[in-house]
C-alpha cells in the first residue's frame, strides 16, 4: 500500500522555506488523522532502515538530499526506479549498501570530533559533490599562497597589512554596532517599531518560480502571531499548508496529513507573519556581531543560536538597515544542513517595507533555487480563523 504512495519523485513537489520543494516526506508519511504530538522517528515510518534508526523523520528527506548533494548525485544513485515507480526499501544498488556502511563510518569518526571538540565530520567533508573522494595529493602541487612569509609582518596601523589573506583582518577594526542597534535599525528602515508591533495580518499573491523554470501561483494568509493558510496551484493541484497556532498540516492530492517536528518549523519560518520582522526574539541568547561583505555591499552578519536550536545568520545591510539574506542551518546525525534566502526589491505597501522578491538556495537536489515574487500585499484585512485549521481528510483517491 505504502508503494502505490511512492509515487514518482517527479511529481512530488511543494514549498519549503518560503518556498518549493520536493516533498518526497508525504510519500513516507501518509496522511494519518490521529497522530501522537511527539515526531516519529525513521524506523518508525520507514520500511527497511537500519543505520539511521532514531533520527526524526521530518529529517529523512533532507538527509537523503544531503547525501545526494554529497556525492553530486540524484536519488537514483542509491534507489531503484522501475519505470518512474521509486522503491526507497530496495536494497538493490550496492551503493546504498555502501552508504549504509559509510554512515556508519561516520558515526565513528564523530566520536573522536566529540571528544576533541571538533566540528562533527560528514559525507560533505570526503565527498565534495563527487562519489569517490580525492585521498592522494595532485601532482604538481600549487604554490602555495601567499607565499611564506609574505604578509606575515606587523600589521600597517589604521589598515589591512599589504598583501595579507582576507582572512588576515586588520588589527583596527572600527567599534561594531551591537545586535540590538541593528535591530532597531532595521525595524526603522522597515517602517518603525510601531507599524511592525501594529500588523495584525497580511495577504500576498504572488509566484513561485523553480530551478527548472516551472512557475507557480500562490496565495498566503497570515494573521499574528504564526498562523498562516498557503495556496500554491499547480498543474498537478494545489498544495495547501496551514497552522492554527497548535496544528500544523499539509494537503495535497494524495491527502491530510498533518505536519510535526523540523517540517512544522520549516514552514513557519517560511510562512509567519513575523518570521523576518521579528529577529531578536528568536535568538536564544545575544547573538554575535561582525562585519564583511556580501557582494559589494558593507554588511554586519548577525549570527547565534535559535530558540528552537537552530543556527541563524542574518546579513544586514551596513548602510540602509535592512535585511539581505538569512541563513539557518539544522543539526542532523549526519551532518549540518543549511538553507538561505537572499532578499531583495524592498517596497513600501501601506506604511511597511517588504521584500517583494526572495531567492531561495536549500540543499535539495531536485530543486536547488527557487524565486518567490509578490504581486500583491495588503495588511490588516481581517482574515476568517477557520482557514488555519486542518480541514477533514478527503475521500481516499482512487489509486
Ligand atoms: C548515497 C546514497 C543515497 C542517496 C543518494 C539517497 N539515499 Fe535514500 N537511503 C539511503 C540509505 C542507505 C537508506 C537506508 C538508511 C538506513 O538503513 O537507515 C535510504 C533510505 C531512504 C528512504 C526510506 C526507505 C524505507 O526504508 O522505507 C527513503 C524514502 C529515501 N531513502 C529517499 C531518498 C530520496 C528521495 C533521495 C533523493 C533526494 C535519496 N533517498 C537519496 C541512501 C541514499
Ligand atoms: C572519511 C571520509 C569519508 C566520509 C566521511 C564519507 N565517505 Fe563515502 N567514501 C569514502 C571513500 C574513501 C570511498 C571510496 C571511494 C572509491 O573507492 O573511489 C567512499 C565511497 C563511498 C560510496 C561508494 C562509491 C562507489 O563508487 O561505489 C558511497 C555510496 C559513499 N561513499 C557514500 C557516503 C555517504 C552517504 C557518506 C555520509 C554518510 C559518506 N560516504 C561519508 C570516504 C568517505
Amino acid at each position: 500500500m505504502q508503494r502505490t504512495l511512492l509515487k514518482s519523485i517527479a511529481l512530488g513537489f511543494s514549498i519549503v522555506i518560503l518556498f518549493l520543494i520536493f516533498d518526497n516526506r508525504s510519500e513516507v508519511v501518509r496522511a494519518t488523522k490521529v497522530q501522537p504530538p511527539q515526531e516519529k522517528t525513521v524506523d518508525q515510518v520507514g520500511k527497511n532502515i537500519k543505520v539511521l534508526t532514531g533520527m526524526p523523520e521530518s529529517q529523512l528527506i533532507p538527509v537523503m538530499n544531503f547525501f545526494a548533494a554529497s556525492m553530486g548525485r540524484r536519488c537514483n544513485y542509491c534507489h531503484v526506479n522501475n519505470q518512474g515507480q521509486w522503491d526507497y526499501a530496495s536494497d538493490d544498488k550496492p551503493e546504498k549498501s555502501a552508504a549504509r556502511e559509510m554512515v556508519k563510518l561516520v558515526m565513528d569518526i564523530n566520536k573522536t570530533t566529540e571528544r576533541l571538540k571538533l566540528d562533527p565530520v560528514s559525507c560533505y567533508t570526503c565527498h565534495r559533490g563527487r562519489t569517490s573522494p580525492q585521498s592522494i595529493p595532485a601532482l604538481p602541487l600549487a604554490l602555495p599562497s601567499p607565499p611564506p612569509n609574505a604578509g606575515a609582518g606587523r600589521p600597517t596601523p589604521g589598515g589591512p597589512t599589504p598583501g595579507a589573506s582576507p582572512q588576515a583582518s586588520p588589527a583596527a577594526t572600527p567599534a561594531l554596532p551591537s545586535a540590538d542597534e541593528i535591530f532597531s535599525k532595521y525595524a526603522a528602515a522597515l517602517g518603525g517599531q510601531t507599524a511592525i508591533d501594529k500588523l495584525k495580518s497580511r495577504t500576498v499573491k504572488g509566484a513561485i518560480t523553480q530551478a527548472n523554470g516551472n512557475s507557480f501561483q500562490f496565495e498566503l494568509s497570515q494573521a499574528a502571531p504564526d498562523k498562516f493558510y498557503l495556496l500554491v496551484t499547480t498543474p498537478e493541484g494545489t498544495i495547501e499548508r496551514g497552522f492554527n497556532g497548535q496544528v500544523g498540516w499539509e494537503k495535497t492530492a494524495r491527502g491530510v496529513r498533518e505536519v510535526t517536528g523540523a517540517e512544522l518549523l520549516s514552514f513557519k519560518t517560511a510562512n509567519g507573519l513575523f518570521s523576518l520582522l521579528k529577529l531578536k526574539e528568536q535568538y536564544s541568547r545575544p547573538p554575535r556581531v561582525r562585519k564583511d561583505k556580501l557582494g559589494d555591499r558593507d554588511v554586519y552578519i548577525v549570527d547565534g543560536t535559535t530558540t528552537d536550536n537552530r543556527r541563524m545568520r542574518l546579513y544586514f545591510d551596513a548602510t540602509s538597515g535592512l535585511l539581505l539574506r538569512r541563513t539557518t542551518t539544522m543539526s542532523t546525525m549526519i551532518g549540518i544542513i543549511p538553507d538561505q534566502i537572499d532578499l531583495e526589491d524592498y517596497r513600501e505597501a501601506e506604511g511597511l517595507k517588504f521584500p517583494f522578491t526572495a531567492r531561495a538556495a536549500a540543499l535539495e537536489v531536485g530543486n536547488p533555487t527557487s524565486t518567490r515574487t509578490f504581486t500583491e500585499l495588503k495588511l490588516n484585512v481581517p482574515v476568517d480563523d477557520s482557514k488555519f485549521n486542518m480541514p477533514p481528510a478527503p475521500k481516499p483517491a482512487a489509486p
